[in-house]
């Protein structure tokens, strides 16, 4: 439930009952990947920035694939029109929820294995790094020791760059699966035989952060 939602629980009890058995009374026989795809649908007619970003994640939770919340997408242009279905794109596009683009998958770059003299990485924080291959996230543990990472979730590949820092933690916003910098594990929610970050191979060599492989 949103917050405008929740207030409006309080301050007005009835009215949000009877507006919330309506909802849920008219979905009742959609299973919930339907019901989020078809809130896609909705959310970029009216073109409401909130809702997309509310209910894509939802839908990509539920089990849809990121060419099914595409569709979604194009499906609202009769009535939405080209200026609401691209802004949705931006927004989906910017929560990485959308397909990649065909180059982006198979044209890695090879650029430079150094990310920058160790002074830049300041001690016990996250730092995004972006590279053409894939975004990377330095971790520095100690004067002359850091762990670099994938920037992509194990879990559904979104980008731990946009998460939430927490300092020696990061929560990835898409499922808010949490980890732990220091060694890349999963902590949770239900830890349990998640899968943890991937770790790059990475060095201080004459005051530089130099990926090894
Ligand atoms: S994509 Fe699901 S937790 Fe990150």
């Amino acid at each position: 439930m949103s917050k405008a939602l929740r207030y409006l629980a309080g301050v007005r009890p009835e009215a949000a009952t009877h507006l919330l058995g309506f909802y849920k009374q008219s979905v009742k026989a959609l299973d919930p990947k339907s019901y989020h795809l078809i809130q896609i649908v909705t959310k970029v007619v009216v073109g409401t920035e909130r809702g997309l970003r509310q209910y894509a994640p939802k839908a990509l939770k539920a089990g849809a694939s990121r060419e099914e919340i595409m569709d979604a997408v194009l499906m609202a242009f009769p009535a939405a029109g080209l200026n609401k279905v691209l802004d949705a794109i931006d927004i989906l596009n910017d929560l990485e929820l959308l397909p990649p683009l065909p180059g982006d998958a198979v044209a890695p770059l090879h650029s430079s294995p150094e990310l920058g003299p160790i002074e830049e990485f300041p001690l016990g924080k996250m730092h995004c790094v972006n590279r053409p291959e894939g975004d990377l996230i330095v971790f520095r543990t100690g004067e002359r020791t850091v762990r670099v990472y994938l920037a992509r979730c194990p879990h559904s590949k979104a980008t731990l760059c946009k998460g939430v820092d927490h300092g020696d933690r990061v929560e990835c916003r898409v499922h808010n699966w949490v980890f732990d910098l220091a060694s890349g594990r999963c902590l949770g929610p239900d830890a349990e035989g998640k899968p943890g970050m991937v770790l790059v191979p990475a060095e201080v060599r004459e005051g530089r952060v130099v990926l090894t492989a």
